[in-house]
């Protein structure tokens, strides 16, 4: 009997003792425990509907080192980005690659994707979710406070984007304390909120200070996501008040870290003197997608 394949659609793809085995995977792979070409052989696709910088680089780095390849596909000279459907790409691109890798504006095409796939596939940000991002994210606490996850407290300050909604998955599956503060009219998705809220300590509130108090970690994103463009004057004025700085960063746990997924903009959702500052881990996080994505890889495409 052949093994069903696995997706990385969405965090709760995964349970507490997969993930948790995922990131420990991480932390192995980081250090050289778990070396040698576990992908020789294999192949990634990687279709990016939106741009990239850190997920592109890692994604085809990681498949390099360990021993597989992965091929660029984007709307400009692909077929996909003239209108072939999904699940036509889906069955092509299963016949001659291993896994899978998009990043797109719609979550349900992911999820069309994955369905009609007979490989893995891997979701590297939608306008829902950004799993690959939170994942890193994780690594780096655990690399800064400790393993265990439970009993942190993290507060996300602003829009209740793919980010914020990546963290609210990672709660409802790992059972840390998560605050968010966003603007009204800027939430996250509901769904994915009272999910998590019912068995996970997650509430909303208007007040970054609020959501800052005591925090281990402090994080925040652009207020203007990809494909957001067009609103971003409208955001600004929204989300006055939001700002991470450094006194916003006085109210979390003295040792409390700073993370932001990148790329960043400095005087907007966080200041130069925080993003620069000695609470920052934000060029570590970014590293850790390296890393974190390296086990994605071993344990769906291995
Ligand atoms: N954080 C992140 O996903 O970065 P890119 O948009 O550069 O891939
Ligand atoms: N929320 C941001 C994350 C970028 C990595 C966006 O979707 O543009």
């Amino acid at each position: 009997m052949t093994k069903a394949k696995r997706d990385f659609v969405a965090v709760p793809d995964f349970d507490r003792d997969g993930l948790m085995h995922l990131l420990e995977r991480a932390r192995r792979l980081k250090i050289g425990e778990e070396g040698g070409a576990p992908l020789a052989g294999k192949s990634l696709a990687m279709i990016f509907r939106k741009s990239s910088t850190r997920t592109r680089v890692s994604f085809e780095v990681g498949m390099t080192q360990l021993g597989g390849h992965a091929l660029f596909l984007s709307d400009r000279d692909s077929q996909m980005g003239r209108g072939e459907s999904v699940r036509d790409t889906a069955k092509v691109l299963s016949g001659y690659v291993d896994g899978i890798m998009i990043r797109t504006f719609a979550h349900a095409e992911v999820e069309d994707l994955a369905r009609y796939a007979s490989i893995p596939v891997i979701n590297g940000l939608t306008d829902l979710l950004h799993p690959c991002q939170v994942m890193a994210d994780l690594q780096t606490v655990q690399e800064e406070l400790g393993p265990e996850l439970k009993g942190r407290t993290v507060a996300w300050i602003g829009d209740g984007n793919n980010m914020a909604t990546s963290w609210i998955n990672a709660a409802y599956r790992l059972g840390f304390r998560l605050r968010l503060a966003c603007p009204e009219g800027y939430d996250p998705d509901a769904d994915i909120l009272d999910r998590a809220r019912a068995v996970a300590d997650v509430a909303v509130t208007r007040d970054p200070t609020e959501a800052c108090e005591g925090a281990d970690v402090v994080t925040t994103d652009v207020w203007a996501s990809m494909g957001q463009e067009e609103e971003a004057r409208a955001r600004t004025v929204a989300f006055a008040g939001f700002t991470v700085d450094s006194e916003l960063m006085g109210r979390a746990a003295p040792e409390a870290i700073f993370l932001h997924c990148l790329p960043a903009h400095r005087g907007e959702e966080v200041s130069a003197d925080v993003i620069d500052g000695p609470r920052s881990r934000v060029f570590q996080e970014a590293e850790n997608r390296l890393h974190a994505q390296k086990a994605i890889l071993v344990e769906l495409l291995g």
